[in-house]
């Protein structure tokens, strides 16, 4: 019989076009034939394909997660019984999230695959020894992305990563459409309340929470947005939304989003302003958005349930949703992204782990862009799996672009 993982990977492959021809490419040619590749991510069903694909491509593979709450047991233990190295569990304290990311090391990679910088964090800090064989790395996240340039600022970053996130094929698709509907998707089976005619606070406008804002007017919310980047709430205003400071919101708001990728978002400043009832969740990659200890100690009473806390705070309920961590993927019920995203965003990786396992010794240690070509490749795979067709420039428009003394 079919294990419960297994069916979750089969699932989520078939609706993964682009990744399914990159991993017969892979197949036929082995680019990775001889790489190690070290991973921690969100152990789910699209990863796991991801990680066949590697392997498919003739890699060793080891993975972990990337989020102490994120891992789906039945999937990693789907991987081991493919032969995969997996040592990820979902609800992991600290230290047994970190001795499986050493686990992962163990094995001195000779690529890793991030999302939010942990693993590189630990080769660069604690395990050193494993420094010398890192040809290079990918990143999948924007805050791995930012902690890696404050690295790399600090002259402290001693091997290439890709920015994998910052390539339009990912965060066009992955960070707007994919967090936006699996943040809201999880937060409703989580409290099986509408959104329709809720006040929505949304935190931070960037690409996530344009996403998650945009989902919410078309469920039927009044969504208010915040945000400290004038053009970003500029953009906010023009796209039709209430733009407030987060202690105004605060009063208004019945369900709040954070996605910011910054901390102290929603704090002891605004608890004591919110509706009785209030639910919170963030979407930013980590749970320091919310400033959970500040409820842990103000609150009267704290009922924890699966997937929500309920603080008492001033006789009024709080509610906060998979212990402030990642909405989409924490809750007991969020299965990240939709497939058709992370098709997308693990094409980019697969490709540009490929890229990094031929170019790597060629790149100077930093932050690099995903190569261009290959962002327009799986571009141009997608559009043909949906049977979309493209026109092409012609010569004269060609020229016509490229020159500057055509005028009135
Ligand atoms: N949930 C997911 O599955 C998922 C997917 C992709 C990215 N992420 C994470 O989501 C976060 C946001 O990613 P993004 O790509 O949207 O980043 P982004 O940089 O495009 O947007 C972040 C926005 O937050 C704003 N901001 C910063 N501090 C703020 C504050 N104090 N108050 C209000 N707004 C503030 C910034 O001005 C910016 O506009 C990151 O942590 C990223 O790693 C999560």
């Amino acid at each position: 019989m079919v294990s419960s993982g297994e069916q979750k990977i089969q699932w989520a492959y078939q609706y993964m076009p682009v990744l399914q021809a990159i991993r017969k490419r892979f197949e036929e040619e082995k680019p990775l034939a001889g790489q190690k590749i070290g991973m921690a991510l969100h152990v789910e069903a699209k990863t796991a394909c991801l990680v066949r694909t590697l392997a498919a491509g003739g890699a060793e593979v080891y993975i972990t997660g990337c989020n102490p709450l994120s891992t789906q047991d039945d999937v990693a233990e789907a991987l081991r019984e493919g032969g995969i190295e997996c040592y990820a569990k979902r609800g992991c304290n600290t230290e047994e999230y970190y001795e499986a990311i050493d686990k992962v090391l163990d094995a001195k990679p000779t690529l890793t695959i991030d999302d939010g910088m942990d693993l590189i964090n630990r080769v660069h800090i604690d395990r050193r020894d494993c420094l010398p064989q890192i040809v290079g790395a990918c990143e999948e996240t924007t805050t791995g992305i930012h902690r890696l340039k404050a690295m790399h600022a600090d002259g402290k970053l001693e091997f290439p990563v890709i920015a994998v996130n910052d390539t339009p094929m990912k965060h066009y698709f992955d960070n707007v459409h994919g967090t936006g509907e699996s943040a809201l998707s999880s937060i409703m089976l989580t409290t099986n309340c509408l959104v329709a005619g809720k006040h929505v606070v949304v935190a931070g406008y960037g690409y996530c929470g344009r996403g998650v804002a945009t989902k919410a007017r078309a469920l039927g919310a009044r969504v208010i947005v915040t945000e400290v980047d004038p053009r970003r709430a500029l953009q906010a205003h023009f796209d039709g939304f209430d733009v407030l400071k987060m202690s105004e919101a605060a009063k208004l708001g019945d369900l709040f989003i954070t996605t910011t990728g910054n901390c102290s978002i929603i704090t002891g400043e605004h608890f004591p302003l919110l509706k009785d009832g209030a639910l919170l969740a963030n979407a930013g990659h980590f749970n320091n958005e919310i400033t959970i200890p500040w409820l842990e100690e103000h609150a009267s009473e704290i009922d924890h349930r699966d997937g929500i806390d309920t603080y008492i705070v001033d006789g009024k309920k709080i509610h906060l949703l998979a212990e402030g961590r990642l909405v989409n993927l924490a809750t007991p019920k969020g299965m990240g992204h939709p497939i058709e995203v992370m098709d997308l965003s693990f094409a980019v990786q697969a490709l540009s782990v490929e890229y990094m396992a031929k170019h790597g010794k060629d790149l100077a240690p930093g932050v690099h862009d995903v190569p261009t070509e290959i962002d327009e490749y799986i571009a141009r795979l997608k559009l043909e799996s949906v049977g979309a067709s493209l026109d092409e420039l012609t010569p004269e428009q060609i020229e016509y672009m490229g020159s500057w003394n055509h005028g009135t």
